[in-house]
């Protein structure tokens, strides 16, 4: 397996552009699947999870190209099957997000159950319940979700969570409903809200974007033409790089981003010390060298703090001045980069799903090992605030939702290089 080597104390400096967001293009490439017109993405990010994704969509027998400034165009009235794999679905839990628009459109789907997780059980329970209330027949065994219906029936659903491809799933599935669905208690990470404005572009009648209640009124069919949709920046890449500049007592300026989208991480930052300062689309972190001061984090749903953010803040609190807790509640299991950070010298003490960090004078380099995606970026944050070389093992975890992380960082002055297997 591959790894990093990061070698600590740089301070990063410099501009970078940010990719497209991960979590917008797994459900708009599964959203291509409703529309009986080819359709082409833009701004798609370089990552595993795309290739997983095009390979998800390709062994159904939809048509893919995509061209070198990574817009992928979809043709999917060439597909002859209705399956997701358990041998894809076990490397992408997304690939569930096939789920609702197969059945939509096709009206059979034949998906595996997404296995467990490192950072929690993550059911897909209230997905399958709220197709069902649709109208769908579900039958799960054999570690496989069995589903059909002539044509899915609108109607109101009340999520018992706020889930976020479980939104995603429903929305996409009610956009071709006999009559109107309305989801309320609906996610509303900006993903979603992307995933709605491009059901909307291919003739879909979605209304309450970027609120809690969605309201849908199914259409016979989404075939307008000639579509050509951008997906939006990656606001938890942007919030990566922020910390890595943060963590570093370093300057940087980001670009392509849209700085709305994470108010609640830069209040934080600033929190932490920083001077951020914001355009249209580009943000600037200036720690003007100062030690970051420790801060308190309580995870929750948008447009509270992401939980995809915690593991990166508790990074950044391990070298900060003073005490900072860290509260996860979305996750049941999403610690497991303490312990690793442990091993480099770090204060942490779990309480329950409270992490207090005590800032460290130094934390010193160390062989540590990535568990998830968050984790593992997390890790290579804190080796570039570590004194020495560390070394993250088992990184295609990062390659699954950094976009050539290796490469951004070194523009930014960081001393990191991949080693291969
Ligand atoms: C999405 O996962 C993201 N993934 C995750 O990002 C992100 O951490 C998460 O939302 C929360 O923001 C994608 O968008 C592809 P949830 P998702 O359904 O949709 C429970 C990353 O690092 N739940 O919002 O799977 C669940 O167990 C990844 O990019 C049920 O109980 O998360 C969790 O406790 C990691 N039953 C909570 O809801 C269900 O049917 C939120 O999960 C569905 C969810």
């Amino acid at each position: 397996m591959d790894k990093l080597i990061i070698t600590g104390g740089t301070q990063l400096s410099g501009e970078l552009r940010i990719s497209g967001a991960k979590n917008a293009a797994l459900p708009i490439l599964a959203a291509t699947l409703l529309c009986e017109e080819p359709v082409t993405v833009g701004n798609i990010p370089h990552l595993h999870d795309i290739t997983t994704t095009m390979q998800l969509l390709g062994q159904m027998g939809v048509q893919l190209t995509i061209d070198e400034k990574m817009n992928i165009e979809v043709h999917s009235s060439t597909i002859t099957k209705f399956e997701a794999p358990y041998e894809l679905v076990k490397t992408m839990r997304a690939s569930i997000l096939v789920l609702g628009p197969l059945l939509a459109r096709f009206g059979e789907a034949n998906v595996s159950l997404p296995g467990g997780c490192a950072i929690g059980s993550r059911p897909v329970d209230i997905h399958i319940d709220a197709l069902i209330k649709m109208g769908a027949d579900i039958q799960v065994e054999a570690g496989y979700i069995h589903a059909k219906v002539d044509r899915l029936k609108g109607c109101k659903l009340i999520l018992d969570k706020v889930t976020v491809t479980g939104t995603e799933n429903l929305l996409m599935a009610a956009t071709l409903a006999e009559g109107t669905t309305i989801i309320e208690n609906a996610a509303k990470e900006p993903e979603v809200s992307d995933l709605a404005h491009f059901l909307n572009a291919m003739g879909a009648k979605i209304t309450g974007i970027d609120t809690a209640i969605l309201t849908i009124e199914g259409v016979e069919k989404l075939d307008n033409k000639n579509i050509h949709y951008n997906i939006l920046p990656d606001r938890i890449e942007t919030g990566t790089y922020l910390i890595a500049a943060a963590i570093t007592r370093g300057s940087i300026k980001l670009k392509d981003v849209r700085p709305g989208t994470l108010d609640a991480v830069l209040d934080k930052l600033k929190e932490a010390g920083a001077e951020i300062t914001i355009g249209e689309n580009w943000i600037k972190l200036d720690m003007h060298g100062k030690k970051p001061k420790a801060v308190n984090i309580r995870t929750a749903p948008y447009p509270a703090f992401p939980t995809d953010m915690q593991a990166q803040f508790t990074a950044l609190n391990i070298v900060a001045e003073g005490v900072g807790t860290i509260t996860e509640t979305v996750f049941e299991n999403r610690f497991m980069h303490v312990q690793e950070m442990q091993r480099m010298g770090a204060n942490i003490q779990l309480e329950s799903n409270t992490a207090i960090c005590t800032g460290s004078e130094k934390i010193t380099a160390a062989p540590v090992m990535a568990t998830d995606l968050r984790a593992s970026a997390s890790l290579v944050i804190a080796g570039l605030a570590a004194e020495g070389d560390t070394l993250v093992d088992r990184i295609y975890h990062i390659d699954r939702g950094y976009d050539h992380i290796e490469e951004k960082l070194s523009q930014l002055g960081a001393t990191i290089r991949r080693i291969p297997r």
